[in-house]
């Protein structure tokens, strides 16, 4: 398949491309587009080939359910049994934005979509090129992130190109996205709210909303033997191609146990990366020193972490090492991703 590339931003829409856009997936095609959190990869939600289309495209298992885009609250109704007063008050407060909810799903939204499971997960972005997409699509566009399975999602068009040329009809270049993080996931399907995927919106943020909310245990404790709620959460994800290990402690600590690991496996011939932050970055001697932006500013590092770490895949290094961060407020979304691209390697000195 050739793919056709198009690129346009969200203060002048290309109409003339989101119609073309809209009929592909009318159609049953694929389209890759920009969201506000990262790129993802569209197809008609209610149609079952289109969901078996996205997961052979990805390379992804499909027992992992895909999200569901909206672009009119109503729509809401359309595809889930009853909306819980908590999901009222979340869609005002974080509707559009990064935020995805767990309802039961209704009889319109096929099982080949939601991974096999009674229930979805339903999403209203706040890109306009997304929602233009999204409404010329039908109204119900399924979207996972638009990486090959295993990749780090992609915050940049040209990504997308690398994982998915040839593999869909069309590719939107909306520029880098704003957050940089995959939403935040929350399940409400039980008796209290839960956290199955920590993003931009805090547990904080949420709380202020609807009181006490749980956070899935296998977030806080990777190494449980429990299966996540979220499905996709299961899988060693965001993965550089080279070996990734988090290194926590004192800030000196840390610096001189990097550079002594860093200088050993360059004599040993690999091509070593380094991510820090800017109040450390000149004090690293590794071949490819990355800073994700000042410790004082979180939302800079999250926009970074999948940048840098398809960076160090482009620039073929084998062995990297990288700082740690506070694992408080949007930090938690952070340490989970961070966590994952290293399989979980962590030293702690
Ligand atoms: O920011 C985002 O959410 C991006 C953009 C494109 O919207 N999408 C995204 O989709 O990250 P994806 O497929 O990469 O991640 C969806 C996650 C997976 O971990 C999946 O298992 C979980 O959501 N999920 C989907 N439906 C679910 C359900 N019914 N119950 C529990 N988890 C679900
Ligand atoms: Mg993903």
């Amino acid at each position: 398949m050739r793919t056709e590339y198009v690129s346009m931003t969200e203060d002048s829409i290309d109409l003339k491309a989101i119609e073309r856009a809209g009929s592909i997936l009318k159609d049953g095609g694929l389209v890759a587009f920009p969201t506000e959190t990262v790129y993802g990869l569209g197809g008609d939600a209610l149609n079952p080939q289109s969901s078996m289309k996205i997961y052979a495209a990805k390379g992804r298992p499909s027992d992992n359910p895909l999200i569901v885009h909206i672009c009119r609250i109503e729509d809401l109704y359309e595809i889930v049994r009853e909306v819980p007063e908590e999901a009222r008050r979340l869609a005002d407060a974080f509707w559009p934005g990064p935020m995805t909810m767990i309802f039961y799903k209704s009889g319109r939204v096929p099982y080949e979509t939601t991974g096999g499971l009674e229930t979805v997960a339903v999403r209203f972005p706040s890109n306009k090129i997304a929602k233009a997409l999204i409404e010329a699509g039908g109204g119900f566009v399924a979207a996972p992130s638009a990486n090959r399975s295993g990749r780090p999602s992609p915050t940049m068009a040209q990504y997308c190109r690398e994982d998915l040329d040839g593999r869909v009809e069309m590719i939107i270049d909306g520029g880098q996205v704003g957050i940089g993080l995959e939403s935040s996931i929350i399940d409400l399907t039980d008796k209290k709210p839960t956290i199955l995927r920590p993003g931009y919106i805090t547990k904080e943020m949420f709380e202020s909303v609807v009181g006490g909310v749980d956070v899935d245990h296998t977030i806080i404790d990777p190494s449980s033997k429990e299966v996540p709620k979220a499905p996709g959460m299961k899988y060693r994800h965001y993965a550089p191609k080279g070996d990734l290990t988090i290194v926590e402690g004192e800030r000196e600590k840390v610096v001189n146990y990097i550079n002594e690991k860093t200088a050993q496996a360059r004599s040993r011939g690999e091509k070593t990366g380094v991510i820090c932050t800017d109040e450390t970055k000149d004090r690293y001697n590794a071949d490819a020193v990355k800073s994700v932006g000042t410790r004082k500013d979180e939302e800079t590092v999250a926009h970074e972490l999948f940048h840098v770490l398809r960076e160090f895949d482009d620039e073929n290094v084998t062995v990297m090492y990288s700082e740690s961060f506070d694992s408080e407020g949007i930090g938690m979304a952070i340490m989970n991703r961070l966590k994952k691209a290293a399989g979980q390697q962590i030293v702690r000195l």
